[in-house]
């Protein structure tokens, strides 16, 4: 392992094959963040390396063909026919970049505490290949201090130097798929470097692909900025759970409450109730800010009651459906026929990761309900290491014959493409957690909020 002759050399060898779009851009991990990156740096001209360790993953994309909704098979296609991109399983592939985005899974473990796996050996690896001159940034949700204290470690065991030799950053990944506005292309993408030559390095390096780089003093700082951004929203949506089930004790719509509260132009912000959190994220992240801050001998404590409240909601929602149906029809869970409608855990997506909907099934499963789902997006209920007895459950189609058979429908996710007019015509009841029946005219006396 050579060290690099001239620091500036190595610093303006790299800006220069930057701004010419001369450098060879690598991104590790090829999943819902990985994929998008890599196309919006490809579509910007860099000839753009993907490596995944799924090799069904790879030859799919050398085919042209895209697994991820937000990015289009016919986008794939073109930039591997023109040359612009190519995917492989093999780290050797390294010697040849001068960029590598990391964008692999960051999971919580059972015990609630981080995962570090993924990453540690995607570090190894790029470890084994390492050469002067390279810009790495470390893309995946983690708490801060992952950046020097994992990778730093790992890179400068060759006896380069950092800031000199090559170049490190934290830029959190803020992609949000399903969303039609925002997209890795126009969502302004923090970065900060370990040091002040990394910083600047990044920030080059991502300016060239994407509209706005907002760079900040180190890595840490930007480690903090995702876990401020999704606890925010997960101790808002824990707020907003705790103020439905008020409202509902109440008698009060809190769904009317939050739009009419949304009209003050300023200092509130909505967010809305719902079954539960889901996703890769909200669920996830802020308890990575848990775990660092006890290492530090602080509590978080706002974070653990939300975490609370927000786990707890898939059980209300179940008490809720119960009380409804023995309300209304005058049975017990245990002899209704109940359709679940949307497992994916939010809407116009196809990602069940995490996803509410999965409990509900659970719980209803336990109290002795015969249960069936429909989701346009999920053809089949794949097997998960969380839920491995839904494995192989399909959804239904549905007809207003079809609907009508079911005691309840419980809906779960509100996507687009559903026919809510004709579900809600159609059913016996509906309990609705997601308020979009809203939408629908007449039959409102069978519908009923959780
Ligand atoms: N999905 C989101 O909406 C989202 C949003 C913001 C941030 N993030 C964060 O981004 C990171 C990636 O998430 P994702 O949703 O893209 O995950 P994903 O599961 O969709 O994709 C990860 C990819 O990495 C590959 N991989 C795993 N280990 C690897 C290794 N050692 N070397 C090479 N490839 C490897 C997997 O095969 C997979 O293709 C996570 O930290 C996540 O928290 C995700």
């Amino acid at each position: 392992m050579q060290v690099a002759a001239s620091t500036v050399d190595t610093f303006q060898a790299l800006k220069g094959k930057i701004e010419s779009k001369a450098a060879r851009v690598g991104i590790v991990g090829l999943g819902y963040v990985g994929l998008p990156l890599a196309v919006e740096f490809a579509k910007a001209g860099f000839h753009v390396t993907g490596i995944d360790l799924q090799q069904s993953r790879v030859d799919r994309l050398m085919k042209g063909e895209s697994y991820v909704q937000d990015v289009p098979s016919a986008e794939v296609a073109q930039l591997v026919k023109s040359g612009k991109f190519d995917a492989t399983t093999d780290f050797s592939i390294v010697r040849e970049l001068d960029t590598i985005n990391i964008c692999v899974p960051t999971p919580l473990r059972k015990t609630k505490d981080p995962d570090m796996s993924y990453i540690v050996s995607a570090a190894d690896e790029i470890a084994k290949f390492f050469h002067p001159g390279l810009l790495v940034i470390l893309e995946s949700t983690t708490y801060p201090g992952t950046t020097d204290e994992l990778l730093l470690t790992t890179f400068e065991k060759h006896g380069l130097k950092v800031g000199e030799d090559f170049f490190l950053c934290f830029s959190p990944e803020r992609v949000d798929p399903g969303n039609p506005i925002y997209q890795t292309l126009n969502t302004p993408k923090v970065v900060g470097g370990i040091t002040p030559a990394c910083t600047e390095m990044g920030k080059l390096f991502f300016s060239q692909a994407l509209q706005k780089v907002v760079p900040v003093s180190n890595t840490r700082v930007a480690e903090m900025v995702k876990l401020l951004e999704n606890t925010f929203r997960m101790i808002n949506i824990g707020l907003v759970n705790e103020m439905a089930i008020m409202c509902d004790g109440m008698g009060i719509n809190v769904w009317e409450v939050i739009d009419a509260a949304a009209t003050k132009p300023f200092g509130f912000m909505p967010f809305y109730p719902g079954p539960g959190l889901g996703g890769h994220c909200i669920p996830i992240d802020p308890f990575y800010l848990t775990w660092k801050a006890r290492e530090h001998g602080i509590n978080t404590r706002f974070i653990e009651l939300a975490g609370e409240i927000n786990a707890d909601m898939p059980k209300y929602v179940l008490d809720r459906l119960a009380n409804v149906i023995d309300q209304c029809k005058g049975i017990g869970l245990s002899n209704a026929k109940v359709l679940v409608v949307g497992v994916a855990y939010k809407k116009d997506v196809d990602d069940m990761r995490e996803s509410p909907a999965l409990v509900i099934i659970e719980l209803l499963r336990a109290r002795g309900a015969a249960v069936d789902y429909y989701d346009p997006y999920v053809p089949a209920i794949p097997k998960t290491r969380a839920h491995p007895d839904l494995a192989g459950m399909r959804s239904i189609s549905i007809d207003a014959q079809n609907v009508a058979s079911y005691d309840a429908v419980l809906i779960v996710t509100d996507h687009s493409k559903v026919d809510w007019q004709l579900l809600v015509d159609a059913a016996q009841l509906v309990v609705d957690t997601r308020n979009v029946t809203a939408r629908v005219t007449g039959a409102k006396d069978k519908i009923f909020f959780a």
